[in-house]
């Protein structure tokens, strides 16, 4: 059964949520779903606005036929050619023979690359500041590079002031009928995995985002309809002004977010006492975590919330302990930048780890490295606390922004 809401004048959302997905891009974990929204203009032309996953094309087609209504479909506007939003094309040009696809150069390149239907005899190429003519709405479209893919653009709508913003300013996690973010309590529920999507997904992008929304700042932006998750119709600055500060690097909270990779236990020790070191100094709201059992997604996430970070691994194979490894690899690949950070390692004959963490870090842009470095010889003895408390003195009073 067919599953819609009108959203704007002539604007439906037809989107749909897979709950049983344990990884999107088979790689991060959303133990609440993801949801992929798309859209359809109903005008002189039909217009739909992307596509959704493999996952939910059932719900896709019963959406799209209630929708239109028995009318054919004239444009599909292709804003990304990532397939969680393009497995239904093929079957579309299937569908409608007289279907005109819409999209960037690099978009219709990379069309011919995933699919083997003729995609150029019905392509209409467009590029910045391009419109296409529905009726009484105009589509305007607005290239975004990068954000996270090439081909990207976002499409507005000059009538409504709707932006269809792409994967911009989506989530993590599946919806419920209330899609628009002023129907759920989106601070509480929903911030953190707006973080998450973003700082993972695109967050290499930063200075491509900042782009993007210095042009979106030009239109005026009656609804923002992204991809994933919630719509946006009003309290923008809620969304927009974290999207700002995500893309430039700079935290949200100035607090410490201590990452352990511990074998036995010991680095973890140290890591647990150094958080209440700090918590008796006053910082509040210290975060730990083990590197080994939290999903690398949200270490990202949170590295991109807080303003300093400790890192204290194990040494292993002559390496930096698996988990926290992995991190510091990816938070090099997420543009990791503009923190503060300390360092533990642990070695009981060979303490490789401080070593190689030192160097990943200090390779980073305007990454400090607080004194002392702490060593860790096996276990935390008692001039190891000492060293753990002049650390914790060091990031507490630079949280303090002395
Ligand atoms: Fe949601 Fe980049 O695809």
């Amino acid at each position: 059964m067919h599953n819609v809401r009108k959203v704007a004048d002539d604007i439906w959302w037809l989107g749909a949520s897979d709950r049983r997905i344990e990884l999107f891009e088979n790689t991060h974990r959303v133990p609440e779903g993801m949801s992929y929204n798309n859209y359809l203009v109903l005008d002189e032309k039909t217009c739909l606005l992307d596509g959704v996953d493999e996952a939910v094309t059932t719900q896709f087609w019963e959406n799209l036929d209630f929708a239109l209504g028995g009318r054919d479909l004239d444009y599909m506007v292709v804003d990304h050619m990532e397939p969680d939003h393009c497995a239904v094309i093929p079957d579309l040009v299937r569908r409608y023979p007289q279907l005109r696809l819409v999209g960037t150069a690099q978009a219709f390149k990379l069309m011919g690359q995933f699919f083997d239907f003729d995609a150029e005899s019905r392509a209409i190429k467009v590029k910045e500041g391009d419109t296409l003519d529905l009726g009484r709405h105009t589509l305007q479209f607005v290239c975004a590079p990068m954000v996270h893919w090439p081909e990207v653009m976002v499409a507005y709508d000059q009538l409504t002031g709707t932006l269809f913003s792409a994967d911009a300013f989506g989530a993590f996690g599946a919806m419920s009928g209330c899609i628009f973010a002023d129907e759920v309590e989106w601070e509480r529920d929903w911030a953190d995995e707006a973080r998450r999507y973003y700082a993972n997904i695109v967050g290499k992008y930063g200075m491509q985002t900042t782009a993007l929304l210095k042009k979106a700042s030009k239109l005026d932006v009656r609804l923002i309809c992204p991809l994933h998750a919630h719509l946006w119709r009003r309290d923008f600055d809620q969304i927009l002004g974290r999207y700002a500060k995500w893309a430039s690097y700079e935290p949200e909270l100035r607090s410490v977010a201590i990452f352990y990779g511990s074998v036995y236990g010991h680095t973890a020790n140290a890591a647990d006492i150094l958080s209440r070191q700090l918590a008796e100094l006053g910082v509040r709201d210290v975060r730990v975590y083990d590197s080994s059992k939290t999903d690398v997604s949200e270490l990202i996430s949170r590295a991109f919330q807080y303003s300093h970070l400790v890192f204290a691994s194990s040494t292993y194979n002559m390496e930096i302990f698996d988990g926290m490894r992995d991190l510091l690899l990816d938070l090099g690949n997420h543009g990791f930048s503009k923190r503060t950070v300390g360092v533990i390692y642990n070695g009981s004959w060979a303490p490789a780890a401080g070593k190689l963490m030192l160097a990943q870090l200090e390779a980073a842009k305007d990454v400090e490295v607080l004194e002392p470095v702490v060593h860790l010889v096996s276990s935390v003895k008692e001039e190891t606390v000492g060293e753990l408390d002049a650390l914790a003195h060091a990031l507490a009073a630079s949280v303090r922004g002395e």
